[in-house]
Parts: structure tokens; sequence; C-alpha cells
């Protein structure tokens, strides 16, 4: 049985109780993170604070709680989850007020909600042990403010569905101008005459953790330029490799879009590398 972590408390997940009142229940009012833990290290935890942080003072949430804190938080629930391999989910939502009512409340308590759940064990940098993603592409028909780490979900739910259903592994999305934005729960990249080369950093995109250590880690590394540019979807169609990344998948290669293989449809070399280098340099963050 899992223990889950509620305002404060350690409790099982089925004793843990929100109110419908809640505004993250009502309105999808509330920001939230994925950390992933393997073995009990978690990867890139400030960076996930820090990006919490500023999707609270985008909304106007005033939580306030220190790293610290929130390392408390998620140590208890490493340590009572067992530290296998584990993405660690933290979510704050405006609180319950008692009337429905669109306007941020004065005078409520966040709710602040934690759990651990299982994820694949850490990616090895293999082509004979990855399994490459086969996946849709869809028009990206979300908000404007994708750089905030919304728990409205519901449009890249949405997005995220309509590949599942055609049996792929994630949906990457394009803008009304043919231009790569990211996928519906993963940023996106494309590999070009050995170039990597993804969305830059805007509204379009969330600013996510994985593509952040990555890029940090191949620039210091060196070997791989980098670009952060406008990426049209014909490049998309046109790339040698294409790849997404989150936290509890690291660097995935595409194999496949929208039933056309990817470059020679083979997992890349430049896939490998770089993989090989987030390995080596991810506990560093
Ligand atoms: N998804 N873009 C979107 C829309 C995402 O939802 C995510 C993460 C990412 C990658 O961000 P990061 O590298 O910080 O995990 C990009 C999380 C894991 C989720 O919602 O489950």
């Amino acid at each position: 049985m899992s223990i889950v972590f509620l305002n404060d408390v350690y409790l099982p997940m089925a004793e843990a109780k929100i109110s419908p009142m809640d505004r993250g229940f009502l309105f999808g009012d509330g920001i939230y993170e994925v950390v992933p833990s393997h073995g009990g290290q978690m990867i890139g935890f400030l960076l996930h604070i820090d990006r919490m942080n500023n999707g609270m003072a985008a909304i106007g949430l005033k939580l306030n709680w220190s790293h610290t804190r929130w390392k408390e938080v998620c140590d208890n629930l490493i340590k009572k989850n067992g530290a296998g391999n584990l993405a660690l989910y933290l979510h704050v939502s405006r609180g319950a007020d008692t009337k429905r009512f669109h306007a941020y409340p004065e005078d409520v308590e966040p709710t602040v909600f934690g759990f651990a759940f299982e994820i694949p064990p850490a990616p090895v940098a293999d082509k004979l042990k990855v399994v490459g993603y086969k996946v849709a592409t869809s028009r990206d028909l979300r908000w404007d403010r994708c750089q905030i780490k919304s728990t409205a979900l519901l449009g890249n739910v949405m997005h995220f569905q309509y590949g599942y259903q055609q049996g792929a592994n994630e949906t990457l999305l394009y803008n009304e101008r043919n231009e790569l934005t990211e996928a519906s729960a993963c940023n996106a990249y494309i590999v070009k005459n050995g170039t990597v080369i993804t969305p830059p950093r805007d509204n379009q995109v969330l600013p996510g953790i994985t593509r952040h250590i990555l890029l940090d880690l191949l620039r210091k590394e060196g070997s791989i330029p980098v670009e952060e540019r406008v990426v049209t979807m014909d490049e998309v169609f046109d790339a040698d490799e294409v790849w997404v990344t989150s936290s509890s998948k690291e660097v995935v290669p595409v194999i496949a879009i929208d039933g056309k293989p990817v470059g020679n449809g083979k997992i890349g070399d430049t896939w490998l590398a770089a993989q090989t280098i987030y390995s080596a340099g991810k506990l560093n963050y």
C-alpha cells in the first residue's frame, strides 16, 4: 500500500481525502512536479522545486516552502515507499474554498499532496536495450502558457490520447506555422548532420528539467553541437534522428512518425552518445 503525503500528514493512499471544493478539482488550479529517483537518489531535485516555485509565482499561489522542506517530504516518500525506481509526484493546488468563484480566494490554505509511483529503471545507453518510440503528430491545441506546469492537463491528455488510440507512444505537436513545439508529455528534439536541435524555451513549451540537464551536459562535454531554435515539421520529417525527453524516461529515440521511419528507421549514434553523456552526468544535478 503506498504511503502518500497530504497537508503535512503521511497516510495510506486509500485514506487520503480532499474536498470536492478544492480548486485543483474544480478548476485544475494548481502546479505540479514529477521528480525521478533511482535507488534513493533524486535527479534535478533543486531544479524541479525552482520550476514549481516559478509556476506558483506565475499563478499567484503563495506557499513559500523552502527547498529543505520539500526535500524532507521527498526523502520521506522514498523511505516509506521503498527506494526503487520512483517518480515523486508533488502537487500544490490553491486549496478548498467554500464557494465556486473564479477569482483567487484570499484566505484559503493551499492543498499540498505528494505520492510516489514506480517508473522503469533508469535507461541504459544501449541500442539493443532501448525501445524506440513510434509517435503521431497533431496541431498543438493547448493554451499559450505551456511554460507553466499546470495541473490543468486536459489539452495534453487529449493530445496523448490521440496518439495512444493509433498505437503511438507519444504525440508530437506543432503550431499554426507548422513549427514543432514539444510532445504531449515530453520535450522534443531533432538531430541533423550531428547537431542536436530543439525548439527554444518560450510559452509554447514546458522548460523541461531533463531538457535543461541534457543541453547543459552536451554543451559542457562539447562533442555534439546544440542549437535552440525554431524547428519546422518539414525538418522533423527530414531529420536523421528525433528524440523526446522527460524525467521518467530520460532520452528516448523516436523511430517512426505517423508510420514513416525516422532517418534509416534505426536507433541513431547521436542518441547513443547523448544518453551515455546523460547517464554519466545526471546525478550532478
Ligand atoms: N511530463 N513537456 C511536457 C508537456 C511535459 O508534461 C513534460 C513532463 C515535459 C518534460 O519535462 P521534464 O523533463 O521536466 O520531466 C515536457 C511529466 C513527467 C508528466 O506530466 O508526467
